[in-house]
Parts: structure tokens; C-alpha cells; sequence
């Protein structure tokens, strides 16, 4: 038998510690705050069965076709018209669909990474991203957060840093709304700063945004591709987390010469989105079935997260080091534990109390955040959260009994 060649890239491919996780806490019975889901309940069955319907009758010839691969008119033109309903002003011919934000992160990837090249991340950042900028062999370098979101002076050095040992960054990827996984938001004054930085530099912003439609608390902060004035910010869109992640659709704006390039880099992976998946999502748009669904998922949202807040304040031990945070909207909660937990071996003791949540260290592109976990809240029912953090809490408390103990007996 011959050996199989692998190219280089399929020998970097690596299974996600956080998928191997996510199957252990998938017992049946066990309460998952690991995975990013919508809640299934409040899934739009009837609009989408009547989108469904007029894509066929109304839209058959385009609907069954193949599309453009810019996007199909129809779907650019809806999602234009949203984007300036939600303050972002875009034209329909500036719209690129896409098979969700995972294949525009992938797209990215291809069109902006070689082997070693530098993508500037936030510290944690989303683990799908740091997947696929790694398969086309990013060297990615991590920049510290605070509640505002990331650090402008870090950025700074970081930048100067790369650009003095010759490997100037490719692009700067922000998640700026709720950002997956510490739910932080980028405040105003750092979005312009990272603004400023970037045009300093003459670097690319890739602003990944699939959860600011997701805001139940506080006010609107302009998004970086707003408050942009030269051109240079990547958006990226999905209708995954507030409408759909079934439907597999996105959408990028990019600066000109940019977009071309991820056109042609869409072209050798799939030809084309969805026409019909593309169709049924212009048409949700135009009878406002998705302005509708983020309503709703916001007011659902708004009850969990509180429902999370108030089972953490009620069942969590008062310990040094133990915090979280206080999310305005999204999808998760970010926790914080003493320095001496290692959140990767209390999820076992977690998973036997049936419970389950993400290891902080996935999200850190250098191993760190040992300590840390995300909480999702927006899948899990109210009475399910109230159960599962208690248990979550039971685990935390006798964690940190063990390890007060090891520390004196040593
Ligand atoms: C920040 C971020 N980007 C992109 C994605 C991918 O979303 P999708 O491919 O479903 O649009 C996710 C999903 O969790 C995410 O959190």
C-alpha cells in the first residue's frame, strides 16, 4: 500500500481540545453551559416554513440556481437594508454572502496567512478563529484585555514588537460586541484608539461581530466599521446567533481590492452560497421576521443571563480570586477562579456532579487562562441554569476546600 501524502496544511490540522471536551459533557442529564446555541424554543418554525414556501413559488428559478458568488441580489440588497436599519451604512453591491463567519475566518486565513505569518488576536479570543488562522500556519500573537476590551498601549507594543523582528502583522482581529468568550464589549474611546493605531500602522481590522444584535442592557457602541474613515475594517456577519446557525449564512464587508480577493478564494471552495438558503433569509428579512427574532431572543436572553447572575450570587463560596462577569448582552458569562484551580481537571469532578462549561485555556492562543471558564446562558432553560450552577458551585467550593488543605499540609 502506498503512503498516504498529506499536504502541509492537513498535517497542521488538529482536533479542538474543546470538541473532544464538549463530547465528555454531552452525558445524558448533563447541563451544558459549554457550547454558543440559540435556544431551540423560540426557533421562528412558522415564518420560516412561509419563507420557505414563497422561495419556491415566488423565487423558484433563482431560488434552485446556482448564485453569484458576491452573494444572490436579492439577499445583498435585504441585508443592506438591515445593516442601515441597525446604523451601518452600506450599499447592496458592498455585501459578500458567505457560508456563515466560519468560512469567512477561513477565507480570511486563505487569502491573508503563510506559514508564519503574524495575526494579532485579543487574550482570550474565539477558539474557531485561532482554529482556522492556525490550519494556514498563523504565528498568533495575543494582546491583554481589561473591561474595556483590548489594551491600545499593549496593541501598540505588540505591533512595534512584530514589525522590529521583520514579521509585520497581517491583521488585527477584534470580536468588539459581547465578545466570545468573555462577553466583554470594546468601548467607544478604545475602538477609536484601535482605529487610530491601525491607520498608524496601515493594518487591516477584521471586526467579527455575529453577537451585537444581542444587547439587552446599555447603549449601542458604534461599530469599528462606522467609526472607520479610511476604509480599512473587515466586517464580518453570521445570522447564527440571532436567527439561525442552521441556515449557514453570513455576509463580509471589506475594502475593495480585499473583497476581490476573498470572492476568488470562495469561488475554489464552494462556488457559491446557498441560493435557496440565500433567497428564504432575504425574504425573512423583508416581512421583518428576523427584527422580530432578535426581540425576542434579546428579551429570552435577558432573563438567563439574569437567572445565571442570581444562581452565581446565591450558590458561589466567598473566595478570593473568584469573580465573573456581568454580561449587557450575548451569550456568556466569563469566570474567573483562584489562581490554584485548574479548570481543565475540575471539569471531570463537574461532569460527574452533571454539569458541564468550556476551559478557559481553550480561548488563549499560548496555553493560558488555566484558571477560567466560559458560561453559555442562552441555551439552557431558567430552571436548568438555578440547577446547574448550584452543582457547578458545589464543585468550585470543594475544589478550592482541597486545595486550602494541600497548601497547609505542605
Ligand atoms: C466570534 C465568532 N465568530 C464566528 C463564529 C462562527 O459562527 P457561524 O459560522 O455559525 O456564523 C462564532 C460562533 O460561535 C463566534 O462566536
Amino acid at each position: 500500500m502506498s503512503t498516504i501524502q498529506f499536504s502541509s496544511l492537513a498535517n497542521r490540522l488538529r482536533r479542538t481540545e474543546i470538541r473532544e471536551l464538549l463530547k465528555l459533557t454531552r452525558m445524558p442529564g448533563t447541563i451544558s453551559f459549554g457550547g454558543g446555541l440559540p435556544d431551540p424554543s423560540i426557533f421562528p418554525y412558522e415564518p420560516v416554513k412561509k419563507a420557505s414556501i414563497r422561495a419556491v413559488e415566488e423565487f423558484g428559478r433563482q431560488s434552485l440556481q446556482y448564485s453569484p458568488t458576491e452573494g444572490e441580489p436579492f439577499f445583498c440588497e435585504q441585508v443592506a437594508a438591515f445593516m442601515n436599519r441597525q446604523g451601518e451604512k452600506v450599499r447592496p453591491n458592498e455585501i459578500f454572502s458567505v457560508a456563515s463567519s466560519q468560512q469567512g475566518l477561513d477565507l480570511l486565513a486563505k487569502i491573508f496567512v503563510d506559514p508564519g505569518s503574524a495575526v494579532i488576536v485579543e487574550r482570550p479570543s474565539y477558539v474557531g478563529a485561532i482554529q482556522s488562522f492556525r490550519q494556514f500556519g498563523a504565528d498568533l500573537h495575543g494582546v491583554a484585555m481589561d473591561n474595556d476590551g483590548i489594551i491600545p498601549d499593549r496593541l501598540k507594543d505588540k505591533i512595534d514588537d512584530l514589525i522590529h523582528r521583520g514579521n509585520r502583522p497581517r491583521f488585527i482581529y477584534l470580536i468588539p460586541d459581547f465578545q466570545n468568550p468573555s462577553g466583554i464589549n470594546l468601548s467607544l474611546k478604545r475602538r477609536k484608539q484601535v482605529l487610530a493605531i491601525a491607520a498608524a500602522y496601515d493594518l487591516i481590522v477584521v471586526e467579527d461581530s455575529p453577537y451585537r444584535e444581542l444587547r439587552f442592557e446599555g447603549d449601542l457602541i458604534p461599530s469599528l466599521r462606522s467609526l472607520d474613515p479610511d476604509g480599512r475594517v473587515i466586517q464580518m456577519k453570521t445570522l447564527s446567533k440571532f436567527f439561525s446557525p442552521g441556515f449557514r449564512i453570513g455576509w463580509i464587508t471589506a475594502p475593495p481590492e480585499v473583497l476581490e480577493k476573498l470572492i476568488m478564494a470562495k469561488q475554489g471552495t464552494d462556488l457559491c452560497t446557498s441560493a435557496f438558503t440565500s433567497i428564504m433569509t432575504a425574504c425573512l428579512f423583508q416581512d421583518g421576521s428576523i427584527e422580530r427574532q432578535i426581540e425576542i431572543s434579546k428579551q429570552l436572553y435577558a432573563k438567563k443571563a439574569k437567572a445565571m447572575l442570581d444562581a452565581l450570587d446565591r450558590y458561589m463560596p466567598d473566595a478570593d480570586g473568584l469573580s465573573w462577569s456581568h454580561p449587557e448582552g450575548g451569550m456568556f458569562l466569563w469566570l474567573r477562579l483562584p489562581e490554584c484551580i485548574d479548570t481543565t481537571e475540575m471539569l471531570y469532578d463537574a461532569v460527574e456532579k452533571k454539569v458541564a462549561y468550556v476551559i478557559g485555556s481553550c480561548f488563549y492562543s499560548d496555553g493560558s487562562g488555566r484558571n477560567e471558564i466560559r458560561l453559555n446562558y442562552s441555551y439552557p432553560t431558567v430552571e436548568e441554569i438555578d440547577r446547574g450552577i448550584r452543582s457547578l458551585a458545589e464543585v468550585v467550593e470543594s475544589r478550592i476546600h482541597e486545595e486550602v488543605t494541600s497548601a497547609h499540609r505542605s
